[in-house]
C-alpha cells in the first residue's frame, strides 16, 4: 500500500523522504493556503524535485476549458504531476480530455461509490473518498473505500482508490485494511503512526539498563 503525504509543506515533505516511507504527495488550495510565501507552482515544482512519485495538483475552475487550462499548465511543471480535479459533471468531461491527452487525473471530492465508478470510468488513474469529511457528518467515510476497492477488484478497474481526508491513526488501519491501494496523510498522522508509549517507554528503559550495566563493568574493572 502506497503512503502520500497530504502537505504543502517543504519541510514535512523533506523529514518523510527522509524515513523512506513517501511514495507521493496530495496537495489543494486550502493545504496551499496554509504555507503561502511562493507561488503554487514553485511549492509543486519543488515538492516533485522530492518525490517520484505523484504530486496532485488541483484545479479551481469550475468549467470545462478553465480546468483544461489550469491541467494543463501544471502537467508542464513536472512529469509526476497528476491534476486534480472536483467530481462534477465539468470535471468529468476536463477528466476525459485529460486522459486522451495523456495527463493522469486525481478525481477528489468523492463521497460515494457511484461518483468514484464514474471518475474511473472518465479516465482519472486516482479516485479520492473523503473519509474525515463523511465521518464528520455521521457516515462511515470507511464504506465507501470498502465499496470502491471491491467494484475495481471485481471489475478489474486499473484506477486507484486513494484514501483522502484521513484524520488519525486509526483511519489509516482501516482503510488499508478496507483494501484502498493508497492513503494520504497530514503529517502530523504521520508521526502519531510512528510512535505507541511502550516503544518510546521501551527506547528510553533499554538506554537506561544499558548505561547501568557498562557503568557495573567499569566499576568491576576499577576494583
Ligand atoms: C486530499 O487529496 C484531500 O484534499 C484532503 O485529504 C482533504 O482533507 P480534509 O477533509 O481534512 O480537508
Amino acid at each position: 500500500m502506497k503512503i502520500f503525504l497530504d502537505t504543502a509543506d517543504i519541510d514535512e515533505i523533506k523529514i518523510a523522504a527522509r524515513w523512506g516511507i513517501l511514495d507521493g504527495v496530495t496537495t489543494n488550495p486550502t493545504l496551499y493556503s496554509k504555507v503561502g510565501g511562493a507561488s503554487y507552482d514553485s511549492i509543486l515544482q519543488e515538492i516533485c524535485k522530492l518525490t517520484p512519485g505523484p504530486v496532485s495538483a488541483e484545479v479551481v475552475a469550475e468549467d470545462v476549458d478553465g480546468m483544461l487550462e489550469e491541467g494543463r499548465h501544471f502537467a508542464k511543471l513536472a512529469p509526476n504531476i497528476v491534476v486534480k480535479v472536483p467530481m462534477s459533471e465539468e470535471g468529468l468531461e476536463a477528466m476525459s480530455r485529460f486522459a486522451e491527452e495523456g495527463i493522469k487525473t486525481n478525481c477528489t471530492l468523492i463521497f460515494t461509490a457511484n461518483q468514484g465508478l464514474l471518475a474511473a470510468k472518465a479516465g482519472a488513474s486516482l479516485i479520492s473518498p473523503f473519509v474525515g469529511r463523511l465521518d464528520d457528518i455521521n457516515q462511515d467515510g470507511m464504506i465507501v473505500i470498502r465499496e470502491l476497492a471491491e467494484i475495481f477488484a471485481i471489475h478489474e478497474i486499473e484506477s486507484e482508490v486513494l484514501a483522502a481526508s484521513i484524520r488519525n491513526p486509526l483511519h489509516m488501519t482501516q482503510a488499508a485494511l478496507a483494501g484502498a491501494h493508497i492513503a494520504t496523510l497530514p503529517f502530523k498522522v504521520l508521526q502519531q503512526m510512528v510512535h505507541h508509549p511502550l516503544t518510546d517507554k521501551g527506547i528510553v528503559q533499554f538506554r537506561s539498563d544499558w548505561d547501568s550495566a557498562r557503568k557495573a563493568l567499569a566499576e568491576k574493572k576499577g576494583d
